[in-house]
């Protein structure tokens, strides 16, 4: 069966992925890829409700299981409505946060495990796995305090409340941190992690990189998600 391409973006509030992912898929459409460009929680009108929920800092005691439960029904959404239909119409789909998330924060940072979101994740997402996962793991410490000036902002500009995660404190960031490190570790083929201070044009000269390595593997004799006329 043909498919087309499936890129996720991971790592901690405030390190640069949003930035990060619009500069790729300005790349590739550059390059006469056809893409799509989602986020997690979000990307569907279900999604958006789920996300506003779930970031809200109004949502006072939500028990680390219906937290992630509410992930995990927010993701199964975008798959069936948005994620999946992409890929079988041979796009190159570029996800702002995937399933490592809710391992990093569900199962590092409140401390559920890794366990249950794997197995949540066969159940729920069919085992739908990122070609490649872009992991940017920056400096904590100065990560953390763009991600809360940013939601500060926003609270103010947009009278949008997203700060629920950011309010956390800097033990559960440091799990997060920890849980995406063994994810990479335990996954070299699929995850490529950039770490370290880097400016936004060099953390974007490694993305490239990794996906255009990527994509001559994987495009060889093929035609994923390219809207060029050859
Ligand atoms: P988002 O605005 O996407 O954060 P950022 O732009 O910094 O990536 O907010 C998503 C928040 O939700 C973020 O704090 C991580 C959290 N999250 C989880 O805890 N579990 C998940 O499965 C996902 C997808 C996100």
């Amino acid at each position: 069966m043909t498919r087309g391409l499936f890129l996720t973006l991971e790592g901690l509030d405030g390190s640069g992925k949003t930035t990060q992912i619009n500069r790729l898929a300005a790349w590739l459409k550059k390059r006469g890829h056809d893409v799509l460009v989602t986020r997690q929680p979000g990307g569907t009108a279900t999604g958006d409700r789920i996300r506003a929920l779930v970031l809200d800092s109004r949502s006072v005691g939500l028990a680390p299981m219906a937290e992630m439960a509410l992930m995990f029904a927010d993701r199964a959404q975008a798959i069936a409505e948005v994620i999946q239909p992409a890929l079988a119409a041979g796009r190159i789909v570029l996800c702002d946060r995937f399933t490592d998330s809710t391992e990093a924060y569900q199962g590092g940072g409140r401390e559920l495990g890794s366990k249950a979101v794997l197995e949540l994740h066969r159940l729920i997402c069919g085992n739908l796995q990122p070609d490649l996962t872009l992991l940017l793991l920056p400096d904590l410490d100065a990560s953390l305090k763009r991600a809360r000036r940013r939601n500060q902002r926003v609270a103010e500009e947009e009278g949008k409340d997203e700060g629920r995660f950011e309010a956390e404190k800097d033990a559960f960031y440091g799990r997060v941190w920890e849980k995406y490190r063994e994810i990479a570790q335990r996954e070299p083929a699929r995850v490529v992690m950039i770490e370290g201070d880097l400016t936004i044009d060099e953390v974007q000269e490694q993305i490239v990189e990794a996906v255009a390595e990527r994509l001559a593997v994987l495009t060889a004799g093929s035609q994923i998600g390219s809207t060029a006329s050859s």
